[in-house]
């Protein structure tokens, strides 16, 4: 069933667990995150971006996610639109049925720019007035997103800023999230503490406190009642960053945010986790080797096959580590 982000992660909040958002392109990454989530019994956030509405078109993309509602009835699901650049965007998205949108007023409406205070708060009012009578959810952001140990935005063609960030840009602060809550009242807010988008997010094996847990701490005892986001939450998993360098491909060494300390902050008040990244590697990893061992396969449903069971492995593992099993 088709429910909302608020209802989803009011259920979460009450629980203590997290639910991780999976950004969804094709029929694989669909496939994949139902039947992990109907192996688990998890409740589910599939999520598309302007991206995904491009390579798809709008209407496969809904419909998409309209039969896998269909062909896993007992499954709740969130259809969520991902980094909605204006109040319009989001529109456009709850007339397609969509019953969360994002509106990331942190940046300008080129996806690029960091905005100021006063542009996020007022695009983003704009946006709740609009989907809370259509009783759809909203996810704001503050901050911005940038890997505390590079001071990158990270990947250049999707959303996030340009050009180096100060440490103080990259962790969102906790007086103007109330405030910001205050103003909006979003249902769920994306913070800035120490992640970054896409693959390149530390150069070196993450140890520690990679994420600003503290900072969550400090948002989420400020905010109790906003759901806190964690975006570019990917892991980069390791073994599959070797198949793919074995098999042809030629990505440098590079390492995400490690599973467990996700789970610290969802300890804290996290509640929806963004991964895609996870689950292009996966896919490029499977059909690479898969292409390699099997030179004269030429039919796409094998190759393919094989990046369904592979993203389906991370989307389960996720859904226990994140405390997602058990919950639908
Ligand atoms: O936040 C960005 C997501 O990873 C979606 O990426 O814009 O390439 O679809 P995309
Ligand atoms: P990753 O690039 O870490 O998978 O993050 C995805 C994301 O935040 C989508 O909004
Ligand atoms: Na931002
Ligand atoms: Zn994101």
């Amino acid at each position: 069933a088709l429910i909302s982000m608020r209802q989803m992660l009011d259920h979460a909040a009450e629980h203590g667990y997290g639910v991780p958002a999976f950004n969804v392109n094709n029929l694989e990454q669909t496939r994949a995150i139902m039947e992990a989530a109907r192996a688990t019994n998890s409740p589910v956030i599939m999520q598309a971006s302007a991206g995904a509405r491009k390579y798809a078109g709008a209407p496969f993309l809904r419909h998409m996610i309209l039969a896998a509602i269909e062909e896993f009835p007992e499954i709740p699901v969130v259809m969520h639109q991902d980094h909605g650049t204006s109040p319009a965007v989001c529109q456009r998205s709850i007339q397609l049925g969509f019953s969360s949108v994002m509106m990331d007023g942190s940046l300008e409406a080129d996806g690029k720019t960091p905005s100021s205070y006063e542009y996020n708060v007022d695009v983003t009012q704009q946006t709740v007035a609009m989907a809370h009578a259509c009783g759809v959810s909203v996810e704001g952001e503050l901050g911005c997103l940038g890997s505390l140990e590079t001071g990158e935005a990270g990947e250049e063609d999707g959303v996030g800023a340009a050009g180096k960030l100060s440490h103080e840009q990259m962790l969102t602060d906790p007086e103007e999230a109330a405030d910001f809550v205050k103003k909006t009242n979003v249902d769920a807010l994306a913070i800035a503490c120490g992640t970054s988008h896409g693959a390149y997010k530390f150069t070196r094996p993450p140890t520690g406190d990679i994420l600003a847990i503290d900072r969550i701490k400090a948002i989420h005892e400020r905010i109790p009642n906003t759901h806190l986001v964690m975006h570019g939450s990917s892991s980069v998993p390791q073994d599959w960053l070797a198949i793919i360098n074995e098999f042809g491909g030629a990505i440098p060494e590079t390492y995400g945010v490690p599973v467990e300390q996700i789970c610290e902050g969802i300890k804290h008040g996290v509640r929806k986790v963004n991964i895609d990244t996870d689950l292009r590697l996966a896919s490029t990893g499977a059909v690479r080797r898969f292409m390699a061992e099997n030179p004269a396969e030429f039919d796409p449903r094998k190759y393919l096959q094989q990046t369904i069971n592979a993203m389906r492995e991370i989307v389960e593992a996720r859904f226990e580590a994140f405390g997602t099993a058990g919950n639908a």
